[in-house]
């Protein structure tokens, strides 16, 4: 007998009820979304949690952060269940990636949501759905800093900082397809991890990272990939590279333990090593008005991932019922790589 599809008619997603620590987080129930023409309704099988989640989460102070209650979440992996009218792109059953910025903020902690059939990309047979989503938002930055805005050449020799992070453990795997010379930093219990990917690590908690950079290369990198932030942070890393490197800046995860005061300060540096001469100080285009670009490169990173030519580093799969457990890990770290919800359905 064929098994039978169970036809949901009720859609779980998870909603931020006020701000505040990982117990705001809660699962409601309602009526499945309807597609409106051009969009797609995706069934989700795998969901990520990222830093931003958690900035977004527990204050209402960073630009863009909706009023509760609202609904996490950039990446999803899911299954196309109905079309909106004038979609042809993608058809029920195929499974797709995609980013949900084009909602606004997030949405992607949910069994089922809408997207524009424009912000999704099929994904090919064989893959991982857990995999997969890594690739949505950390290796879709990774392939931006490194190719877009660094734009790296084969034997260069960079620092990564935050090498066992998910967007770091991304740039270590695409650093070794372009043959870079990489050093990351890392935690002590993540250091196994980070040469396997590839690089010489560096304890940032324990070690000078500036004075070892400059020992390991004799007298600093081309370029300096820093994920962290901070007025310290960045300015040390602008003093581990050689005359007129390049320092790539696109994150603030130092928020995780100083909080959102890190963000004015970041931006005070920023504009400091911008007026300084003997280095580049670089920013990253915004993902999200990269239209042609993120579909392209989308694809052509979820080929990698079906040829075995990458494989991302999955740090836990959680049921988006235990949405705050994924909440928690991140803030307490002690993890390597991508922290994905996944359904049950
Ligand atoms: N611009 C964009 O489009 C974009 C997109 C995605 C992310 N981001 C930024 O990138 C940041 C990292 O994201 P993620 O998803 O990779 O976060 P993640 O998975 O939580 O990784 C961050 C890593 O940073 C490490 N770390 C913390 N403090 C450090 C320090 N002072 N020096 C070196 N490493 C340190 C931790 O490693 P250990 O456990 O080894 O200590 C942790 O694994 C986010 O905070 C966000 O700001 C930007």
């Amino acid at each position: 007998m064929l098994a039978e599809k169970v036809m949901a008619t009720k859609n779980h997603r998870v909603v931020v009820t006020r701000h505040g620590g990982p117990d705001v987080l809660h699962m409601i129930a309602e009526p499945l979304p309807e597609p409106q023409p051009g969009e797609v309704r995706v069934q989700v099988l795998a969901a990520g949690v990222s830093a931003y989640d958690l900035m977004h989460r527990s204050s209402g102070m960073l630009p863009g952060t909706p009023k509760p209650p609202f609904t996490l979440g950039e990446d999803v992996v899911g299954v196309v269940d109905k079309l909106g009218a004038g979609v042809t792109a993608v058809a029920p059953g195929e499974m797709v990636a995609g980013a949900t910025f084009k909602l606004g903020l997030g949405g992607g902690y949910s069994e089922y949501l809408c997207l524009p059939a424009t912000a999704l990309v099929p994904v090919p047979d064989g893959v991982d759905p857990v995999q997969a989503v890594c690739l949505v938002v950390n290796y879709l930055t990774a392939h931006m800093a490194m190719h877009r805005t660094a734009q790296v050449q084969r034997g260069e020799r960079v620092l990564i900082h935050g090498a066992a992070g998910g967007v770091g453990s991304a740039l270590l795997e695409l650093g070794k397809l372009s043959g870079l010379v990489m050093i990351g930093t890392a935690s002590r219990y993540n250091h196994d991890r980070v040469s396997a990917m590839g690089a010489t690590p560096i304890d940032y908690r324990t070690q000078d990272f500036v004075q070892w950079t400059r020992e390991l290369t004799g007298g600093g990198v081309d370029v300096v990939f820093d994920p962290i932030g901070g007025f310290r942070q960045l300015w040390r890393s602008s003093r581990a590279l050689r005359r007129n490197g390049r320092l790539v800046w696109f994150g603030v995860a130092a928020t995780k333990q100083a909080g959102l005061k890190v963000i004015p300060l970041t931006l005070l540096m920023v504009a400091l090593l911008k007026l300084l001469p003997g280095r580049r100080l670089l920013l990253t285009p915004d993902l999200s008005k990269e239209n042609n670009w993120y579909r392209n490169t989308l694809a052509e990173l979820l080929d990698l991932l079906a040829a075995g030519q990458i494989n991302p580093l999955v740090a836990a799969r959680i049921p988006l019922a235990e949405a705050a457990h994924a909440h928690e890990l991140l803030e307490r770290g002690g993890y390597a790589g991508k922290v994905v919800l996944v359904t049950t359905l």
